[in-house]
């Protein structure tokens, strides 16, 4: 049956497991995107929600005809899937971005890369025909992510009828960032994001970064940006179709969707027993010292070791919290098949070794890390946490800045970098830092220890109704109501 409202995102709801007597087991998905979108669909029980198998696993899943309702996956040949995920949009888009290239060596856009390319060309191509086959007349469709920019464009060439929306939930990368794809490569990205009627971004700095960024290309586009007003900003332009020949003038809306977490919903899965048992795991580890709690994915963009770094000039400079403290540094495994993100969570165990080495005594273990898939011990951590750390060199938004304020038990103080998306709602109860400023995020750990546990309390409170003000399902009805009046 046709669908009225589509989604499209790379990471499905779930995933299979194949165990050892060949049955397949559904597991839930991870990451923000995921807990976000599957928040907010559990109250739109029409929808349908495309995604790619993402492993053998699931690809057998298709093949069996096993599914859950509500759900489809697309089964993409694994070396152009491999190429468009791994290729291009982790180790090319995800880089651009989040500016996290080392630019003496990097990026080197060579045949290699234009093979990937056509891989990640395929699989949005893949996704648009799932799309086109699945939506009923005039339906809404909200694609997600870097993974499927140009699915918009293609898409609106197969069904023009469409309400077409795009959400990025990254930030978006800077114009002199931008301006390192390849020239067509990069109008071929601005083409297919234009194709949508309405884009959505974390914050107002990403979605400026997109129209500036629109504006500087004009190869496909004959872009236009404008900002009529603080609500409403977006592009203009000609998008030029696959004949070469320039449409009619179109208007791209451009808007900023903060995604918050659901208070409710997020203190019920922290009070479970479960956690309450990791707690008190955690708590007997920790004694009464004080609780310097980070939690990531392991990835180059989190800036863990410069938060490492801070840690241990927080020890020198300050040495009074010398066996007083211990950070709790948690990171699910993600994106393991790249090298660079393997060598980055070994120098992330090595460096915490060290300063263990350094400054550990036999009743003291300064840093504590674990990297394991463990939702309920991070919650755990974030109920005891007294500080959170979330330094991040460039992020979309960050949920567990949003997450810490709302469990936390004692009331906690929030250090954050600047270049989180959280920054621009939680900045004036925040500790904040330049992410790449080691001294500084020295001395906020340094303030945030120190603070008074009234001043916690009330920051805290207002931490969490900011991280409050937007819940996934709200977020994604403001995305549908807009697409639908666009
Ligand atoms: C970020 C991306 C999401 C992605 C998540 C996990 O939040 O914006 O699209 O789902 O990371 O990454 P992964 O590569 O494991 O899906």
């Amino acid at each position: 049956m046709a669908s009225q409202v589509l989604v499209a995102a790379n990471r499905g709801p779930l995933s299979y497991v194949l165990d050892d007597d060949g049955a397949l087991t559904a597991r839930r998905g991870g990451g923000g995107l995921v807990s976000g979108l599957s928040a907010a669909l559990a109250r739109q029980p029409e929808a349908l929600w495309i995604c790619a198998a993402l492993s053998d696993a699931d690809r057998e899943a298709v093949r069996r005809g096993v599914s859950e309702p509500g759900v489809r996956m697309l089964d993409i040949d694994p070396t152009t899937y491999d190429d468009a995920y791994n290729g291009i949009a982790n180790s090319v888009l995800w880089f651009t971005h989040h500016h996290l290239y080392d630019v003496p060596r990097e990026p080197v856009f060579d045949a290699r890369f234009r093979r990937q390319w056509e891989a990640y060309a395929a699989y949005n191509h893949a996704f648009a025909v799932a799309l086109a086959e699945e939506a009923g007349e005039g339906a809404v469709v909200l694609v997600q992510d870097y993974h499927l920019a140009l699915v918009p464009g293609e898409l609106r060439a197969l069904r023009p009828d469409l309400k077409i929306g795009h959400f990025t939930h990254t930030p978006w990368a800077s114009p002199d960032f931008l301006g390192m794809l390849p020239d067509d490569i990069r109008s071929q990205l601005v083409w297919g994001m234009l194709g949508a009627d309405r884009l959505g971004f974390h914050t107002r700095a990403w979605a400026g970064e997109f129209v500036r960024g629109a504006d500087r290309d004009d190869a496909r586009g004959c872009a236009d940006p404008f900002w009529p007003s603080d609500s409403s900003p977006g592009v203009h332009h000609r998008p030029m179709g696959p004949d070469g020949r320039l449409g009619e003038r179109r208007t791209t809306d451009v808007g900023a969707y903060p995604l918050g977490v659901d208070g409710d919903d997020l203190r019920a899965l922290a009070h479970r027993p479960v956690v309450d048992d990791k707690l008190a795991a955690l708590r007997a580890e920790v004694g009464d010292r004080a609780a310097i709690v980070r939690v990531d994915r392991t990835e180059l963009s989190k800036n863990v070791l410069r938060g490492l770094l801070a840690y241990r000039e927080l020890l020198i400079s300050h040495p009074e919290w010398r066996e007083r403290v211990v950070h709790l540094a948690s990171a699910y495994p993600s994106r393991q098949d790249l090298e660079v993100y393997r060598a980055y969570t070994q120098s992330v165990r090595d460096l915490a070794a060290e300063i263990n080495a350094e400054f550990g005594t036999p009743e003291w273990q300064p840093v504590l890390v674990s990297v394991e898939d463990d939702f309920a011990r991070s919650l755990a951590a974030y109920r005891m946490a007294d500080v959170a750390l979330v330094n991040p060199v460039r992020d979309g938004m960050n949920l567990v800045a949003k997450e810490i304020p709302v469990v936390s038990e004692a009331g906690c103080a929030l250090v954050l970098s600047t270049g989180a998306g959280a920054y621009e709602e939680l900045r004036e109860d925040a500790l904040t830092v330049n992410p790449y400023d080691v001294t500084a995020t020295a001395e906020a750990l340094h303030a945030a220890l120190s603070m008074p546990a009234d001043e916690r309390l009330e920051r805290t409170k207002r931490l969490a109704a900011a991280a409050t003000a937007l819940p996934p399902a709200a977020w994604f009805t403001a995305q549908l109501d807009a697409l639908r009046d666009a």
